[in-house]
């Protein structure tokens, strides 16, 4: 299936049909509107691969690639802005978009109810809660159910794993996809994995996914968690500021990511008690633990999903934000198949 994704791109390339393509706008069809060769692979060594990307980047940003002027800067971005839509469209042209949006099955039943049938393609999610509530293990299922045929409840792509916490567990994959009859070997092969040491080094890691994501169909990028590291190498009050500067540019940069390979991103995020970490909630009404990152974290995600332990195994699951979902709550279990319907 991915295979002939791929060999349809490459005709849409060759035959420089922009019309035709489904997927983000390779920057090697720039050469047909008369951009050298030279520059092209400039703009992809400075981890810009797709049209779309040219196109949404503040200039300010795309001059920080070395070997390319802004006059240079400039035309590229005048041809990209001709290539993509950038202006008003109706809303019933929205609406035809959206039908391009995947639901990727969490593997509950309640969970994907609420969703209305998973997690969104395109967009970003946040898992948030305590510590062996289940983020990392949601993780795990949706890079194999993320594999799955559309018709399944599946992506029918790979995944990408950003690891900052040293919890990837490739025997989990393996157990999940028993579940689903998939091919171990074949689940395995299919999630690109990296270990972030730093957050420059996160950042980074962004630069390789988006070639990696042009070369070939990813439905789920996973950054587990997107703020740790930020956490740990920024202290106190002190270097707050800062803190939510780089952090607001890593979560800026998935958006891209999300927004040019229409790729579902999940991104898990910590919990710290409500009057810690920078003043909050009152003493009397709201939660008791409150997410890491604060307003830049709310505003960069789409959807947030707030997870908690229940009664006996079972976590609860409650949707905090979502442009088109209401507030509600499900509750899903956790087993050697990953997340699974709630037991009573
Ligand atoms: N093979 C398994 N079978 C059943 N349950 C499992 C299995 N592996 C892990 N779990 C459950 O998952 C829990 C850990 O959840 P997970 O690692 O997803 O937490 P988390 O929310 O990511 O926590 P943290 O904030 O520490 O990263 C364990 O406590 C256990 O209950
Ligand atoms: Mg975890």
């Amino acid at each position: 299936m991915a295979a002939a994704m791929e060999e349809m791109e490459q005709q849409g390339l060759v035959e420089g049909d922009e019309d035709a393509m489904t997927g983000p706008m390779l920057v090697e069809l720039l050469q047909q509107h008369g951009i050298p060769a030279a520059d092209i692979k400039k703009l992809k060594e400075g981890g810009v691969h797709t049209v779309e990307h040219l196109a949404h980047a503040p200039k300010k940003q795309l001059t920080e690639i070395k070997g390319l002027s802004e006059a240079k800067i400039d035309k590229m971005q005048a041809v990209a802005f001709k290539m993509t839509p950038m202006g008003f469209t109706t809303a019933a042209i929205v609406a035809e978009q959206r039908k391009e949006v995947i639901n990727v099955t969490t593997g509950c039943k309640e969970l994907d109810a609420i969703l209305e049938g998973g997690i969104e393609t395109g967009s970003i999610t946040e898992i948030y809660g305590e510590y062996r509530c289940g983020k990392t293990q949601l993780c795990h299922t949706l890079c194999v159910t993320c594999q799955l045929p559309v018709d399944l409840g599946g992506g029918e792509g790979k995944a990408m794993y950003i690891d900052t916490e040293g919890t990837f567990r490739p025997q989990r994959l393996t157990q999940i996809a028993e579940r689903y009859g998939l091919s171990p070997e074949d689940v395995l092969n299919n999630v690109a994995y990296a270990r972030a040491h730093n957050t420059e080094h996160q950042m980074r890691l962004l630069t390789d996914a988006a070639s990696m994501l042009a070369d070939s169909r990813f439905a789920l990028v996973v950054v587990d968690s997107a703020t740790a590291l930020y956490r740990t190498e920024f202290n106190g009050r002190g270097e707050l500021s800062v803190r939510q500067i780089h952090l607001g540019r890593f979560l800026r940069a998935l958006q891209g990511i999300a927004d040019e390979f229409g790729v579902a991103v999940v991104v898990t995020n910590q919990v710290v008690a409500a009057n810690l970490d920078g003043g909050g909630a009152g003493m009397f009404a709201g939660p008791s633990v409150k997410p890491i990152g604060g307003n830049i974290m709310a505003h960069a995600t789409t959807t947030r999903l707030a997870l908690r332990k229940g009664r006996g195994e079972n976590r609860v699951v409650k949707i905090i934000a979502s442009p088109s979902l209401p507030e509600r709550e499900a509750q899903f279990s956790i087993g050697v198949e990953g997340v699974t319907d709630a037991k009573d």
